[in-house]
């Protein structure tokens, strides 16, 4: 993945943050910018922190998942929002933590959102190709939870149900 390409959508996050007022709004599209940005991020979504667990924010990709609510400490996406680092796994079905979302998914990677040195939510992406997500991937998406943090903080009422896009 070119350096261009994350240059490219760091300004376009940015310049969403500079048009929206609301933080739902901010989120949704920065999920949609990631989505379509680039071909291997085949499924993106944000997770809230609520409580002792993660509930499902806005999300983009050719299918619902059915893991709306993961317990913190649990799959990969709960052992990032346990620890505040960022997980890459390059072959799902060789992490036991791995909670199976669609079939076609053979990486991952969980970048967790922090304020203040809390992690109140997480960036996850699950890839169809195996290996996808490197330090290039890391680094952009790091910054990218910097500049989503601030609207991750009045939460997400998803009331338990499903976020739609
Ligand atoms: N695979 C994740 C669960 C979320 S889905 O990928 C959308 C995990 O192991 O925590």
């Amino acid at each position: 993945m070119s350096g261009e390409a994350y240059e490219q959508t760091l300004a376009a996050i940015g310049q969403v943050i500079a048009d929206e007022s609301e933080s739902d709004e901010i989120l949704r599209r920065a999920v949609d910018l990631l989505h379509d940005g680039f071909e291997s991020y085949s499924w993106v979504g944000v997770y809230f922190v609520e409580g002792e667990e993660l509930a499902l924010g806005p999300w983009n990709g050719p299918q619902a998942t059915e893991h709306l609510r993961i317990p913190i400490g649990q799959g990969v996406c709960g052992s990032a929002a346990a620890s505040g680092r960022t997980e890459i796994v390059d072959d799902v079905n060789a992490d036991s933590r791995y909670l199976a979302c669609f079939a076609s998914t053979r990486s991952e990677i969980v970048v967790p959102i922090s304020y203040d040195g809390l992690v109140v939510a997480e960036i996850d992406i699950d890839s169809d190709r195996p290996a996808a997500f490197g330090d290039g991937d890391r680094s952009f998406l790091e910054r990218v939870a910097e500049l989503l943090s601030p609207y991750c903080l009045v939460g997400w009422d998803t009331g338990g149900e499903p976020w739609e896009p």
